[in-house]
């Protein structure tokens, strides 16, 4: 596995106003957005590209466009979803699936309540979008599922990461599989309800509002 913290004084006055507890849903959608889109530009560092030749007005060059098949965006549900217009925004061109995945909040176990993903993902890079890694549980369980489907990279990118979750990922993801994590964050620790600490409290809620 590989960890990248993504280290610039945007992204942390960003973060900043979007764990304050006064900050207001639409505020925190905004900013929510706009720190995909900073964290993706050094999550996509490693897309595949290939020469093109096209005419400018001046000259014949050889450029490089994205290889086909398209990369893949794959939003956790229902907070990931917070994260999808800031991922498109930097690439367009990519496909989006959608899985669900939820955790018992009693038993801390994982469920998968929706997928709407292609069956065959081989020589798809794919982006998992999750603002919160905490137990990583959830992670884990989506890694695998792309992996399986033939995945040839995955790149999950969450806003805040506790260390645990983290210790986790590194023992539990299957070496074979080329994973990286890019986060803005790597906070203190979980708290006994699994929340990160300071965190943001529950990224669902402040983005959605709260389901009972
Ligand atoms: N999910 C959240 O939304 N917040 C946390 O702190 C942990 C998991």
């Amino acid at each position: 596995m590989q960890l990248h913290v993504v280290s610039h004084p945007l992204v942390e006055h960003k973060l900043t106003v979007l764990r304050d507890k006064n900050t207001p849903s639409n505020i925190f959608r905004e900013l929510v957005s706009e720190l995909v889109t900073l964290e993706a530009y050094e999550a996509t560092r490693d897309l595949i590209v290939e020469d093109h030749d096209i005419e400018t007005p001046v000259a014949k060059m050889t450029g490089k466009k994205l290889i086909k098949p398209a990369p893949m965006v794959v939003p956790i549900l229902r907070a990931g979803l917070g994260m999808l217009d800031g991922m498109t925004r930097l690439l367009p061109t990519a496909e989006v699936g959608f899985l669900g995945m939820k955790r018992d909040e009693d038993t801390l176990d994982i469920i998968t309540y929706a997928n709407r993903l292609p069956e065959d993902l081989t020589g798809r890079q794919c982006f998992l979008l999750d603002p919160m890694l905490a137990t990583g549980g959830t992670l884990v369980a989506a890694i695998h599922y792309l992996a399986e489907r033939g995945a040839r990279s995955i790149t999950a990118i969450d806003i805040i990461a506790a260390p645990e979750g983290l210790e986790r990922l590194k023992k539990e993801v299957r070496e074979d599989i080329d994973f990286t994590v890019v986060v803005a964050a790597v906070d203190e620790k979980l708290n006994e309800k699994a929340y990160i600490v300071p965190g943001l409290g529950d990224a669902g809620d402040r983005l959605y509002g709260v389901i009972d």
